[in-house]
């Protein structure tokens, strides 16, 4: 008899970061961060499969993409087996919609997405702590990824604790030909902001507009402290985000360490109509909603 196949696939949502207070390097050279973090609705799909040897593929070729074992989805497997003293591989297979290089955390989500479907294929229990704290080892975003919503983000911004979000909106997101390295950014922001402070702080009023729910003040709140940096490594940027607050929208942000810009709206036909007027201008441009879920398991065979 031929033994069935057993795969898994989980879906993992991109995070888009409201606030993003950074502080200046540590011994380590990761920077301390302050931030709140929201789930949107855009997501890598991750199907893992019994297999001879760790690998990885692509549903569909995508440049800056590595297939060799320094994708952070295969560390993520592998991670998690030598965690429970096991000796197994898996093929995985990523069906991406995460923009690749775009400040959205698609590899995070693709680290995330493979731990929580490597426990689920091989049924390893492991616990949400084991989890977490094998998520931040991996990469600064992971945790978030597993955990989804709305979060604060502190130490590297590994560290997640859920907070209140009562709103509900729709995120325009426009995309960039040329992706930004998320080291050369924060490279860049040592050079602006050489007194940056130890401990940068949690932006409390963010915290309650989104406990409330209040889209307008969400939007005014917006705040991205990688900007500055980002929009001197990318000078094009300038003009794209001065575009978009032409249109009206709740608020503007850069995504993380960028390029992706983001227009906020709380009306959806809004912000359909600025991804048609955009689209028409030749920009590249999505609608995203937010807050979502973390990785969750969609397919189980
Ligand atoms: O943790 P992650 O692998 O996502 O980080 C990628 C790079 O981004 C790091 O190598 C570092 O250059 C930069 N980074 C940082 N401070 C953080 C997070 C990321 O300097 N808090």
């Amino acid at each position: 008899m031929v033994e069935p196949t057993h795969r898994v696939t989980v879906r993992a949502p991109a995070k888009i970061n409201l606030h993003l207070g950074v502080g200046g390097p540590r011994a380590d050279g990761f920077h301390p961060l302050a931030t709140i973090y929201q789930a949107v609705g855009l997501y890598d799909d991750v199907t893992v499969a019994d297999a001879p040897d760790w690998s990885v593929g692509l549903t569909a070729p995508i440049d800056g993409v590595p297939l060799d074992d320094d994708n952070i989805a295969i560390r993520a497997g592998r991670a998690l087996v030598a965690h429970h003293g096991l000796d197994l591989a898996a093929r995985i297979t990523i069906a991406k919609g995460i923009p690749v290089m775009g400040g959205m955390a698609g590899g995070s989500a693709d680290a995330a997405a493979t731990l929580l479907a490597v426990d689920r294929l091989w049924d390893l229990q492991t616990s949400d702590e084991d989890l977490l704290r094998i998520a931040g080892e991996l990469g600064s975003d992971v945790p978030f990824a597993l955990l989804g919503g709305t979060a604060l983000g502190t130490g590297r911004g590994e560290v997640v604790t859920p907070i209140p979000d009562r709103s509900s909106v729709w995120w325009v997101v426009v995309l960039s030909d040329e992706g930004l390295s998320t080291p050369a950014v924060y490279r860049h922001f040592d050079v602006l902001a050489p007194d940056a402070v130890a401990d940068p702080p949690v932006p409390q009023a963010l915290v309650d507009a989104l406990a409330e729910g209040y889209t307008d003040e969400v939007g005014a709140l917006l705040h991205n402290d990688l900007w500055p940096a980002a929009r001197d490594l990318r000078p094009d940027l300038v003009d794209v985000e001065a575009q978009l607050r032409i249109l009206g929208p709740d608020g503007v942000l850069l995504s993380g360490s960028g390029p992706t810009l983001l227009m906020l709206y709380e009306d959806v036909e809004e912000a359909r109509s600025a991804v048609a007027d955009l689209t028409e201008r030749g920009f590249r441009c999505t609608i995203a909603p937010g807050p979502v879920a973390g990785a969750h398991v969609v397919t189980y065979a």
